[in-house]
């Protein structure tokens, strides 16, 4: 029964996925421009925010198996609060960040931080297995994000329907 279900969704789902597939592939490049296009002053800072984002999730994993919960908060806590949205970037530049990148990037990015509370949330109640279940979302919401606008810098992230047609 449970097996029916799945198929049937399944042959529902697949459709619309590879629409949104194709849809992905044809604004693809167009974002990745969008990035390359930004300010150098903006893009330095996406890039060491990423450096960042990169540490604090690292410092993570030694802190998770010797049950430093206390560290994880503080990390959390940070990458929840260090957005350069927040807090470097003058008014003017979020203005410019937010009419040079669409939409979707913010969407994304709201997510990663809104997965960052939970994160320090967790781990402040100690609670060691949604620790995990957060961490792995983070982890996934790096990807999808990489995925449409960071191409550029990480190929193997490309849609493999894309690099078939690459000889
Ligand atoms: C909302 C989108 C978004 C999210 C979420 C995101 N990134 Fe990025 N990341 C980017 C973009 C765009 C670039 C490319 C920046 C450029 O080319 O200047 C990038 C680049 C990077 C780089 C390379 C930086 C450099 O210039 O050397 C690292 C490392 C990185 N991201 C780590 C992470 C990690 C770790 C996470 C999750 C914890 C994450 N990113 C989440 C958009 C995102």
């Amino acid at each position: 029964m449970h097996f029916f279900i799945s198929v049937v969704l399944l042959v529902a789902v697949l459709p619309t996925m590879s629409y949104a597939e194709e849809k992905i592939k044809h604004v693809k490049t167009e974002n990745i421009s969008e990035i390359k296009a930004l300010p150098d002053d903006l893009r330095n800072l996406l890039s060491q925010e990423m450096q960042a984002l990169q540490s604090g999730m690292m410092s993570i994993i030694p802190a998770y198996i010797s049950g430093n919960w206390g560290e994880i908060e503080t990390t959390a806590e940070k990458m929840k609060s260090s957005y350069i949205l927040k807090q470097s970037l003058t008014k003017s530049q979020v203005k410019e960040l937010h009419s040079a990148l669409p939409h979707e990037f913010f969407e994304k990015d709201q997510r990663f931080h809104y997965l960052a509370g939970m994160l320090e949330h967790a781990a402040k109640n100690r609670k060691s297995e949604l620790i995990n279940f957060y961490f792995s979302e983070m982890n996934e919401s790096c990807v999808s994000c990489h995925m449409v606008f960071a191409t550029h810098k990480f190929p193997a992230l490309m849609p493999k329907t894309r690099s078939k047609h690459v000889h």
